[in-house]
């Protein structure tokens, strides 16, 4: 069996099934040895087009292909062995119709072994969500802040404050009926994000949303504070491996330039001398 084809403890059925329950813990991978680090430690673990942004220098999520899905589907699928793994589908693979999102959910599905595939949008895909899970696709969904929409949201800032509310209410529960397990709601205030988890009958996994959501979510490099072009609000750093990596470099730096590296311990004698027999 293929590292690739590695059965997985946990399904979608058993994320939906916490509703409610011991919070879900979740975080984004995207490499192998990040998908190790994780394994025992989340329910799930999502491949997020955050990728983009994180590993590959994009200023959006919007560049991001399926193909580049796949290759960082595939990495970590080979790291994990309890927790499900759930792969976004990226912006323009399945807003056109559901068969297209059909198409590619299903390629991504087929060429990683990932569990489940997770889009953005509330009513507008819950035909698209309906169509996937119908055909065999587990789909999460995210509403609130969908970053996939920056161009006609003007922005990254926080969604469903005063008369928006009804609007992400509205998209939570059209996602539930579309047969979807569990919901991400990302960036909106921590009442909404309390009124929607008590409204729907699957999990709500915040994203700056509320600590009553049934799970959470955060960008593993926004956590170990790998990636500092910014912080959000909502990042908490439980460590600070971005300026470790820093200092590290400078110092292997300092030390080739003062041919201080290698050290003996690092560097390989010659061939042992031969022994002459006396004669
Ligand atoms: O792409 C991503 O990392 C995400 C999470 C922020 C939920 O969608």
């Amino acid at each position: 069996m293929s590292a690739t084809a590695k059965k997985k403890a946990l399904m979608p059925e058993d994320i939906r099934a916490r509703k409610g329950g011991v919070p879900i813990v979740s975080l984004t991978a995207y490499t192998t040895p990040m998908a190790e680090m994780m394994d025992a430690h989340c329910d799930f673990v999502l491949v997020g087009d955050s990728v983009g942004m994180v590993l590959h220098g994009l200023t959006s999520t919007l560049g991001v292909t399926l193909e580049m899905m796949i290759m960082h589907g595939q990495a970590v699928a080979r790291g994990l062995d309890q927790a499900l793994l759930v792969i976004d589908l990226p912006f323009g693979s399945y807003e056109q119709s559901p068969q297209q999102a059909f198409a590619n959910a299903a390629r991504l599905m087929a060429e990683t072994n990932g569990g489940a595939v997770k889009l953005e949008g509330g009513q507008h895909m819950a035909e698209t969500i309906r169509f996937l899970v119908e055909r065999g696709i587990p789909v999460m969904a995210h509403v609130g802040l969908t970053p996939q929409s920056i161009n006609t949201l003007g922005g990254y800032s926080v969604q469903g404050r005063g008369t928006q509310a009804d609007a992400i209410i509205a998209d939570a529960e059209a996602v539930t009926a579309a047969g979807a397990f569990a919901v991400v709601l990302e960036k909106v205030p921590e009442s909404l994000a309390d009124q929607i988890t008590e409204r729907v009958n699957i999990p709500t996994i915040g994203i700056g949303a509320s600590a009553g959501c049934d799970g959470q979510i955060l960008v593993v490099d926004d956590m170990l504070g790998l990636f500092t072009a910014f912080k959000a609000k909502f990042v908490k750093r439980y460590a600070n491996l971005g300026s470790q990596g820093r200092d590290a470099v400078a110092a292997y730096s300092e030390d080739v330039r003062a041919r201080r590296f290698p050290g003996p311990e690092h560097v390989f004698a010659d061939a042992a001398p031969v022994r002459k027999s006396k004669t």
